[in-house]
């Protein structure tokens, strides 16, 4: 049995706005387990990072609110750790890469000031002499030279201001890197080489890693699982194989992969999912994807299925 990192169960998190209520995620069960990497894909607005700011505690304040279920890290129940327990989480344990990376960094500190901060916040016991090896140490883990830590981010490019932003992720050797579109920013070289390099990392550190992507070329490259969500749902959930080999998928997970080219064959259309994803504030019964599923059944409609477990796959659809 994979040792279990994290566990969310039944987990339901809801904005208010002013005028409305977004049901953001809806009775979400996941577990990442230590070391792994978990892709996590869907559309715009499924609810992708609603989840991991919950698992961060760092949901907008007065608008985002967790209302059922529970985030189970190691023995801590995030839904009920207090802002002090979870300063303590953030950074050391846990912590994020965020999807806009280019306004993460603060401008007018240096690179090497922003990675110190985290290290004499999370670990009293380094010296200041402790404090700028390790800096360097994890500058140079991240392909960038130790003698530019007095630069400030602007001298930078892009690709290496991602570069800072991991490097800032993995100071205190957290046990789970939450990647937000880590590379969505970047260009396709760079891309490829943000993501060998945290191929490279979790070789060395054992991170686990929850990767939110929208491209599926990037998670088969790199995760061992993959989490399909849908609506605040996770509708389907296997190893890689499963997911990219199996014979059997989601009709919403077919819908994904027939919206993305294939070299190997001429087709001359792409299938593109019909419809759009519900509207948050108003969630249809049943299975959340029935209006848009070709293979939609009466039962489909007012009945929301349960998985559906065949080893290491699990695929929610009647
Ligand atoms: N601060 C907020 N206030 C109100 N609604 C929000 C807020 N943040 C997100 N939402 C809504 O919650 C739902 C889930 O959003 P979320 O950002 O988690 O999606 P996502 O899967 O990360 O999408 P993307 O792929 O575009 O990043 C959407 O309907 C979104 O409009
Ligand atoms: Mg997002």
């Amino acid at each position: 049995m994979p040792d279990k990192l994290l566990e969310i169960n039944d987990l339901n998190v809801v904005y208010e706005t002013d005028d409305a209520l977004v049901y953001a995620v809806n009775g979400l069960d996941l577990t990442i387990n230590k070391g792994e990497t978990l892709g996590l894909v869907g559309e715009t607005g499924a609810g992708k990072t609603t989840t991991a700011l919950s698992i961060m505690g760092l949901l907008p304040d007065k608008t985002g609110f967790i209302k059922g279920g529970q985030i189970k890290f190691e023995d801590i129940d995030i839904t009920k750790a207090t802002e002090n327990d979870m300063k303590l989480i953030r950074g050391e344990s846990v912590s994020m890469i965020f999807q806009d990376p280019m306004t993460s960094l603060n401008p007018i500190l240096t690179i090497g000031d922003q990675i110190s901060e985290v290290l004499e916040l999370h670990k009293k016991s380094l010296n200041k002499e402790q404090i700028s090896k390790r800096v360097d140490e994890i500058l140079q883990l991240v392909g960038i030279p130790p003698d530019r830590k007095g630069e400030y981010p602007h001298q930078f490019s892009g690709g290496m201001k991602q570069r800072v932003v991991i490097a800032i992720a993995l100071a205190c050797e957290p046990k789970l890197l939450l990647a937000d579109e880590p590379t969505t920013a970047l260009d396709v070289t760079i891309q490829a080489q943000v993501l060998e390099m945290m191929k490279d990392l979790k070789e060395k550190l054992n991170t686990a890693v929850l990767l939110i992507t929208h491209d599926l070329g990037v998670v088969s490259e790199i995760c061992d699982r993959v989490a399909v969500m849908y609506a605040g749902e996770i509708i389907e959930i296997g190893t890689t194989e499963d997911i990219f080999g199996g014979s059997y998928r989601h009709p919403y997970t077919d819908g994904l992969f027939g919206s993305i080219p294939d070299l190997t064959r001429s087709t001359r259309r792409l299938n593109p999912i019909e419809g759009l994803m519900p509207d948050s504030t108003n969630l249809p019964e049943g299975c959340k994807f029935h209006t848009r599923c070709c293979k939609c059944k009466e039962i489909c409609k007012t009945v929301n299925p349960q998985f559906k477990i065949n080893g290491t796959h699990f695929i929610r659809c009647h």
